[in-house]
Order: C-alpha cells, then sequence, then structure tokens
C-alpha cells in the first residue's frame, strides 16, 4: 500500500516537472522575481505582479489553451494583447490590461534575468559581452 503511494507520488512529481517544461507554463511569481526586473519595471510589485497573473489566466483562457509568458519577446505581448481585443472583442479595463502586460512581459522570453540564473537563462543579457570586453 505504502509503496504504491510511493509511487503515485513519483509519478505525480515527475508530472509536474513536465508540466513546468511545457510551453504554456504560466508561472507564479515570487519576491525574486520582483527584484530581477525593479530594473526594466520599477515599484511592480509581487501583488501586481500576482493580479497581472490571474487576469491573465481569467481573460484569456476561454477560447485556447494559455501561452506561456516566454513563448513570446516582452515587446510582442502588448500588440498581442491588443489584437486579441481588437479581433476577438475582449472587453477588458485599461487597469487589469496593463497589470496582465507587465506580468507578461516581466516573464517573456527576453525578460532580465536574476544574476545567478546560470545555463537555465534564455540567453545573455544585451551588452554584457562589452562589458566583459571591457574588463
Ligand atoms: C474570444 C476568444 C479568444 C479569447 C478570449 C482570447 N483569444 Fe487569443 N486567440 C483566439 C484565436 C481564435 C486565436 C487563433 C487565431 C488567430 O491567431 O487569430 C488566438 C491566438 C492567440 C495567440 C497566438 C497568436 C499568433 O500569432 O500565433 C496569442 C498569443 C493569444 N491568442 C493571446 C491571447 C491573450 C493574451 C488573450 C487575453 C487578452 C486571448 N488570447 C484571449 C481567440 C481568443
Amino acid at each position: 500500500m505504502a509503496r504504491w503511494i510511493a509511487l503515485g507520488s513519483a509519478v505525480l512529481g515527475a508530472m509536474l516537472v513536465l508540466a513546468c517544461a511545457h510551453a504554456g507554463f504560466v508561472p507564479q511569481p515570487t519576491v525574486l522575481d520582483v527584484e530581477r526586473v525593479q530594473p526594466a519595471d520599477p515599484g511592480l510589485s509581487l501583488e501586481e505582479m500576482q493580479a497581472g497573473r490571474s487576469i491573465y489566466l481569467q481573460r484569456c483562457s476561454s477560447c485556447h489553451a494559455v501561452h506561456g509568458p516566454g513563448e513570446y519577446r516582452g515587446d510582442q505581448w502588448p500588440d498581442l494583447i491588443a489584437r486579441m481585443q481588437r479581433e476577438k472583442k475582449i472587453k477588458l479595463p485599461e487597469h487589469d490590461r496593463e497589470l496582465m502586460v507587465r506580468y507578461l512581459i516581466a516573464f517573456s522570453s527576453t525578460a532580465p534575468k536574476s544574476p545567478d540564473a546560470g545555463v537555465g537563462g534564455s540567453g545573455a543579457v544585451p551588452g554584457s559581452s562589452e562589458h566583459a570586453a571591457a574588463r
């Protein structure tokens, strides 16, 4: 019996890992993300990021599976939302739209990486090579 439970949780664990690697992954923000995005979006709080995430999940998952924020660049998200609003006639209060777009940009493929992101980070920070050369 206990062995089945152990096996079950191992399978569940593996499924969770796979789910996180999936393209539609919509990350839960943490305090580390707040620090990470400060330079790019000063004043964006954890509560605002969480609100942006839930607005996104509520408003944008009814017709299709949500796209992971990391599937697009930060500069693509505002246009994608504008297109959805225009073409699919989505009504979205401006305040909600703003929180959502700040959340999506914070987790986009071009979002600033935390300094210790290491191999997991997707690409170098622009300008980092010049810094290395100057040293
Ligand atoms: C009323 C239905 C509907 C809702 C609600 C909706 N979408 Fe879409 N979305 C679509 C359809 C249909 C497509 C695929 C066809 C297309 O690209 O126009 C699509 C495609 C997309 C794509 C892929 C675009 C591409 O170029 O490949 C993105 C990204 C997207 N939606 C984001 C959003 C976001 C963000 C929201 C919330 C603001 C949202 N969607 C809400 C219907 C919807």
